[in-house]
């Protein structure tokens, strides 16, 4: 064979191969499992980002996504995502006081006025330093997603923090929700989130803290006959997923998917929002509760009542930090 031939022979073969091995190339299947109903923000930027991997990255990825607890309830995701069960999720920065403490900051009570005010702490340098502050425990977060402000409900009205002197409540797994409700006299219960229908029906616990989105989707406003409007603290996100599944990825599938997800983040943040003010509609229209809106003076009680934990926590949490949050409002 002359040398012409032979080249050709072997650019063919590389053609061939090659192609044979680029078909062979299987998507990378990326589980998103999540605990709340897909009428939510969490649940229509999970599958926004589904849609958008489907629309722009279909050779690389493919997204399933599990709501409902349908795969893993509340803090199981954090062990999930660390064995390769999962490979992305979205949980409350309440549930991640076993690999970080400094999340605990979006728990204290009263510390940003409004959405705005969290959004601009969340884009500061403080904020997205926090994304990365627990590599060392294996997880990495990619990015902030909001729910919104948390109401108070109950089987009674509560209008002064007095009311709620040896109620219990339930409360996501953070010990800054227990010294909340501690400092107003009440009793807490950390439970898992698909338990709290349950838990409020049968009369096991007075009431519960959580968004207009949460307490709607899961229908809590059906049994719980009070829902007082305080708007005392956030329920956030963070998109996490494990540092072996990141750094088992290519820097430009790393950059495509980053992309992708922050435009999903973006879709649920704007939805977030709008969601909050639609579900607060509904439950009022609903009439199967009433909602306690409280004078900036009853408001204050509750300030002064609960502010007191911030200093429980900051030696935890860094007193540089929250004032960095604090100055956001
Ligand atoms: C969630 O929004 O992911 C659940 C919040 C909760 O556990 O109350």
């Amino acid at each position: 064979m002359d040398a012409r031939k032979c080249l050709t022979t072997m650019l063919l073969a590389v053609m061939v191969f090659g192609s044979i091995a680029i078909a062979a190339a299987e998507p990378v299947v990326i589980r998103f499992s999540h605990i709340v109903s897909e009428n939510t923000p969490k649940g229509q930027m999970a599958l926004k980002f589904k849609a958008l991997v489907e629309e722009q990255l279909k050779d690389k990825f493919v997204v399933e996504v599990y709501p409902n607890s349908q795969m893993f309830d509340d803090n199981q995701i954090f062990e999930a995502l660390l064995l390769d069960d999962v490979q992305m999720g979205a949980p409350s920065m309440s549930k991640f006081s076993v690999y970080t403490k400094k999340l605990q900051l979006f728990d204290l009570p009263f510390l940003f006025e409004d959405m705005a005010a969290v959004d601009r702490f969340q884009s500061s340098a403080a904020g997205q330093e926090l994304l990365t502050s627990f590599t060392d425990r294996g997880l990495i977060g990619l990015g902030y997603l909001h729910n919104g402000l948390k109401q108070l409900s109950a089987t009674k009205k509560l209008v002064t923090p007095n009311d709620a002197q040896n109620l219990k409540f339930r409360i996501m797994s953070s010990d800054v929700l227990e010294a909340q409700f501690r400092a107003v006299g009440a009793e807490s219960v950390k439970k898992p989130f698909s338990q709290v229908f349950n838990l409020l029906s049968t009369g096991v616990l007075d009431g519960q803290e959580n968004t207009w989105s949460n307490i709607f989707s899961k229908k809590f406003y059906e049994v719980q006959p009070y829902i007082t409007e305080s708007n005392h603290g956030v329920l956030d996100y963070m998109v996490v997923t494990s540092v072996n599944f990141w750094e088992g990825l290519t820097s430009e599938e790393q950059s495509a998917l980053k992309s992708v997800l922050d435009q999903a983040i973006a879709h649920g943040n704007e939805l977030a929002g709008k969601k909050a003010m639609e579900d607060r509609q509904k439950v009022i229209n609903s009439k199967k509760t009433e909602i306690v809106k409280l004078s900036k003076a009853q408001r204050n009680a509750w300030v002064t009542a609960m502010k007191p934990v911030w200093q429980q926590f900051e030696g935890q949490i860094g007193q540089d930090l929250i004032n960095k949050a604090f100055s956001t409002n």
